[in-house]
């Protein structure tokens, strides 16, 4: 019996650890398993309603971090997790994705000696001005066995001297989730469960995420994006959950909703909701990864507000396209796609609702290592 401890801290890793928590609950004769959430998201909004959705357990320990910089997040979640850890005394710390709660609990592990297993290791935006990327080379760096989206995730570890046996091609959980749960989202939408402020059924529209440093935290570029969509709105819907951070700085420049534009500003929405939104969207705006690999997967268009990504996959062969700041581009983009003439694309090779239960059969062979 292996003992495999999961930490989580933000709303883009509780999709992926519920797919992982799913797949090994079904070998309870293998495995044990402990999920510590460590608080760095905490509104109900943005955590809690995932945890309930996903149908993932109640954390065993929540550290209770909150916010704070880049540096008294990680440390403190350092801090925390180390006793937590000592107690539980995995065999493995499965950490998740890209965020300050991947790192800081992969260096305690890895400093303790307790093998760390990072899952969606690989992806490279490589542009260090974002602690994504930061997050993601240090990961791995100290990682014992990296579990990789696709294939050119692998390619971005053998250049950084990683060993061949510890990369493993395993797929995209993110999108076994998305396939776990996408009809239960169409059944709400079908029943009329899901009802968005200002869009009436069978409406066209467009779902727009929003949450990047480098878009909102500098005013000016801010006002530049809203002002741009707002120009979108005026001929397609646009529905905008905004996340806590864009929250403050929409309070920042003084942002007024305008009545005769279709700009619908929401509270972040649940995990259903907001695949089914995606799925019935005529194109998604993004400054988000998980939002880039979920359209490719639907087929739904992609404009991403970013100069480049970690996941370029969704760009060759997927559906989304980088728009970075050419927002005059935006709006030529749009009429392209209503005019029935937006990016198609594939979905890449392991994207296929079973990635999770491909990282457990990897556990257990190493487990019998
Ligand atoms: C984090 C991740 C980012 C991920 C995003 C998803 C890092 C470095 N970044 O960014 O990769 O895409 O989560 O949402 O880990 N806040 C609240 N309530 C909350 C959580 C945060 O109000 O529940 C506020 C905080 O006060 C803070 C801001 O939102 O001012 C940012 O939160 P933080 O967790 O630091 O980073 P995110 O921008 O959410």
């Amino acid at each position: 019996m292996k003992k495999i401890l999961h930490v989580v801290g933000a709303r883009p890793n509780f999709m992926k650890a519920a797919a992982v928590v799913s797949a090994i609950a079904q070998l309870p004769q293998h495995f044990q398993q402990f999920l510590v959430h460590t608080g760095q998201h905490y509104d109900v909004l943005v955590s809690d309603i995932f945890f309930t959705e996903l149908a993932l357990p109640n954390p065993d320990v929540n550290l209770g971090v909150g916010s704070g910089s880049q540096a008294v997040q990680t440390a403190l979640i350092m801090e925390r997790f180390e006793s937590v850890v000592l107690q539980y005394a995995p065999d493995m710390t499965l950490v998740y994705g890209d965020v300050n709660s991947t790192l800081a609990a992969a260096l305690v592990c890895s400093k303790l000696q307790i093998p760390v297993g990072h899952v969606e290791a690989g992806l490279r935006s490589f542009d260090r001005t974002m602690p994504e990327e930061i997050n993601r080379l240090l990961t791995d760096q100290i990682s014992d066995l990296l579990f990789v989206p696709s294939i050119d995730g692998k390619d971005n570890l053998l250049k950084e001297g990683i060993e061949e046996e510890k990369i493993k091609v395993v797929g995209n959980v993110m999108i076994d989730t998305l396939v776990r749960l996408l009809p239960e989202a169409i059944n709400r939408w079908d029943a009329g469960k899901i009802n968005v402020h200002g869009l009436r059924p069978g409406q066209a529209y467009a779902l727009m995420t929003l949450h990047r440093p480098s878009n909102v935290d500098d005013l000016d570029a801010f006002k530049e994006i809203m002002d741009a969509v707002s120009g979108v709105s005026r001929h397609l819907p646009v529905i905008f959950p905004v996340h806590p951070r864009t929250m403050k700085r929409l309070k920042s420049i003084h942002y007024r909703e305008d009545n005769r534009k279709h700009l619908h500003l929401i509270n972040p929405i649940g995990y259903l909701d907001f695949i089914v939104l995606q799925r019935n969207a005529r194109v998604v705006i993004t400054d988000s990864g998980g939002t880039q690999e979920e359209t490719t997967f639907l087929g739904i268009p992609c404009l991403t507000l970013r100069e480049n990504t970690e996941r370029p996959i969704t760009v060759a062969i997927g559906t989304n396209m980088l728009i970075g700041r050419d927002l005059p581009r935006l709006q030529t983009e749009i009429e392209l796609i209503l005019n029935g003439q937006g990016k198609r694309g594939q979905v890449p090779l392991l994207w296929d609702g079973k990635a999770s239960h491909r990282i457990v059969q990897v556990l257990m062979n190493h487990a019998t290592d």
